[in-house]
C-alpha cells in the first residue's frame, strides 16, 4: 500500500519506518528542513536505538519530502503524527494538526483514502479532523468545481480513523513491530478494513524480524481492536493515565514505607506477582516524566472539566508525581542540612534511559529547585547534554564530560536516570573524589549494600532507613 506520514517526530518516524520495513511504500512529510536533510542522508533526527539501522533496511520503500503534493495524492492511508504540545491550561495545542489536515485536504487524491490520526488529541478530535480536511478540500480549486463536494468527498473518498500509539521511547521500534495490540477506531467499515490490511504483516507477524530487534519468543499474532472513533481516542488517554497512576501509587506507598521501616522494592514484588496487579510499572523513584504521561493526564482532567466532571484519581496521580521531585530536595536537605553553596551532582538528564528526550524531565525540575536554593549543580548524561544546553540555555548548570568530574568535591550525587552505564561506574573512585559521599539513588538502581560498602551514605526511595550505613565525610 502507499502511505503518507505527516510529521517525523517520535511517532511519525517510527510509524513510517516500521510500515516501510513491513513492505509498504511510505513518504514522510516534514516542514523542518534540517530534519529532512538528516533523514534524506539516512540519519535519525532523534536518539532511538536501532532506528538508523531499520531506516537503512527499509530505504528503498522510504522517502522524505516537505511537499504534501508529493506525498498525499497517491496515498491509500495518511497518518497525521504532528506534535500536540500542551498549552498552559493543559489542553493540547492543535495548530500543527490543523495545518496537517489542511495540507491533506488540499491535495487529496481521487481514490478512497483513510486519514489516520496518531497525534494525541482531545477526545472528539477525529470528527474535527474530518471537518478540517473537508474544508481544505472544498477551499481548493478541485473542491470548488464539485457540486455537493462535501458529501461526495465524505462518502466515496475520505474516511477518518484514530489509531493511538503506545510506543515507549527507547524501545519504540520494538513496540511498533511487536505491539501488545493494534487499536483502530473508525465509523466507516472500509477504513477499518484498509487499516487491517495495512497492519496485516504486523498482526500476523509475517515479516522477517530484524536481527537487532528480535521477535519476542512465542509471539505469533497481535490482537486488532476495532472500535468507534471516540473509544479509540479514549483508550490512548486511559492507558497512559492508568500507567501513570500505577507509578504514582507505588511512589505513595514508597513514602509510607520509608516512614514505617519497610522496603518498597519488596512490596512491589509482593503485590506485582498477583496477576491482577502485574509487576510492571511499579518501580518507585523520582516519578514519571516524558512527553506522554504528564500531557495526557493533564488533557484528561481538562476534557473532563469541559463536561463538568472531575477526575480525582488522575489529579492525585499528577500531584503525587510532581511532589516526588521535591522529595529529592527534601532528602538532600535531610542529609546536608543546608543546600546554599553546596555542590550537587546529577547523573542523568533525559527523562528515562536510551533517549535524549528532555520533555518533562525530572532532572531539570530538580536542578531548578536546587539552583533556587543556592546550590551549584553539576550534570552528566551519556546522550542528552547537547539537547539540554540547547533547549535550556538559562539553567546555570555545569556540564561534565564524565561522572567522575561530576563527583569531584561534590557534597552529594543524585542518580536521576538509570542509564545502564551508571551501574558500571568506578564507584569506589567516585566516592573518594567527593567531599561527602552522599548518594541519593532516585531510581533504586544501584546495589545498596555494595554502595554502602564502598563508603557511600546511600539514600534510596522507599527503602528502610533503619538499615545501618556508614557516613564518611572527607576533610
Ligand atoms: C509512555 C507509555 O509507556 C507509552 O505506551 C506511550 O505511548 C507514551 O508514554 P514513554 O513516555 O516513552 O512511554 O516511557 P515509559 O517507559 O512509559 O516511562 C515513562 C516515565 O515513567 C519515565 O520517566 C520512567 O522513568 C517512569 N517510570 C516508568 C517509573 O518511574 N516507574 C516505572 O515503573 C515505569
Amino acid at each position: 500500500m502507499k502511505v503518507a506520514v505527516i510529521g517525523t517526530g517520535y511517532v511519525g518516524i517510527t510509524t513510517g519506518v516500521t510500515l516501510a520495513y513491513a513492505g509498504h511504500h511510505v513518504t514522510c512529510v516534514d516542514v523542518n528542513p534540517a530534519k529532512l536533510a538528516l533523514l534524506k542522508a539516512g540519519k535519525a533526527p532523534i536518539y532511538e536505538p536501532g532506528l538508523e539501522e531499520l531506516m537503512a533496511l527499509a530505504a528503498e520503500r522510504l522517502a522524505f519530502t516537505d511537499s504534501y503534493a508529493e506525498a498525499v495524492p497517491e496515498a491509500d492511508v495518511i497518518f497525521i503524527a504532528v506534535g500536540t504540545p500542551p498549552l498552559p491550561d493543559g489542553n493540547p495545542d492543535l495548530q500543527y494538526l490543523q495545518a496537517a489536515a489542511a495540507g491533506i485536504g488540499e491535495h487529496l487524491g481521487d481514490h478512497f483514502t483513510v486519514v489516520v490520526n496518531k497525534s494525541t488529541v482531545p477526545i472528539g478530535s477525529g470528527n474535527w479532523v474530518e471537518a478540517l480536511v473537508h474544508e481544505a478540500f472544498e477551499a481548493s480549486s478541485r473542491g470548488d468545481s464539485r457540486v455537493a463536494g462535501r458529501s461526495k468527498l465524505s462518502q466515496e473518498r475520505l474516511a477518518v480513523a484514530s489509531n493511538p500509539e503506545f510506543l515507549r521511547e527507547g524501545s519504540a521500534l520494538h513496540d511498533s513491530l511487536y505491539p501488545d495490540r493494534v487499536v483502530v477506531g473508525a465509523e466507516d467499515q472500509r477504513a477499518l478494513e484498509t487499516l487491517y490490511t495495512l497492519y496485516r504483516p504486523i498482526l500476523e507477524q509475517t515479516f522477517t524480524a530484524p536481527s537487532f530487534i528480535p521477535r519476542p519468543e512465542g509471539l505469533q499474532a497481535v490482537p486488532f481492536i476495532a472500535t468507534d472513533l471516540t473509544s479509540a481516542e479514549l483508550i490512548k488517554y486511559s492507558a497512559n493515565a492508568f500507567l501513570a497512576l500505577k507509578i504514582s501509587f507505588i511512589n505513595e506507598i514508597a513514602n509510607l514505607a520509608e516512614r514505617v521501616g519497610a522496603d518498597v522494592t519488596q512490596i512491589a514484588k509482593g503485590i506485582g506477582l498477583d496477576a491482577r496487579i502485574g509487576t510492571r510499572f511499579l518501580q518507585a523513584g523520582i516519578g514519571w516524566g516524558g512527553s506522554c504521561f504528564g500531557k495526557d493526564t493533564a488533557a484528561l482532567v481538562a476534557t473532563a472539566q469541559d463536561y463538568g466532571l472531575s477526575m480525582p484519581i488522575v489529579e492525585a496521580a499528577r500531584e503525587v508525581n510532581y511532589r516526588q521531585r521535591e522529595r529529592i530536595v527534601e532528602k538532600l536537605l535531610a542529609e546536608l542540612k543546608i543546600l546554599k553553596g553546596r555542590t550537587i551532582g546529577l547523573l542523568g538528564l533525559a527523562f528515562k534511559p536510551n533517549t535524549d528526550d528532555l520533555r518533562d524531565a525530572p532532572a531539570l525540575d530538580i536542578a531548578r529547585r536546587l539552583l533556587e536554593r543556592g546550590a551549584r549543580v553539576r550534570v552528566h548524561d551519556p546522550v542528552a547534554m547537547e539537547n539540554t544546553r540547547r533547549e535550556h540555555p538559562h539553567l546555570a548548570l555545569s556540564y561534565c564530560e564524565t561522572p567522575e568530574q561530576v563527583a569531584e568535591e561534590a557534597d552529594a550525587l543524585v542518580l536521576v536516570t538509570e542509564w545502564a552505564v551508571y551501574r558500571e561506574l568506578p564507584w569506589e573512585s567516585i566516592a573518594r573524589r567527593m567531599r561527602r559521599a552522599v548518594l541519593v539513588d532516585g531510581r533504586n538502581f544501584l546495589d545498596r549494600s555494595q554502595m554502602a560498602g564502598l563508603g557511600f551514605r546511600y539514600v534510596g526511595i522507599g527503602l528502610n532507613p533503619l538499615e545501618p550505613q556508614p557516613v564518611r565525610v572527607e576533610g
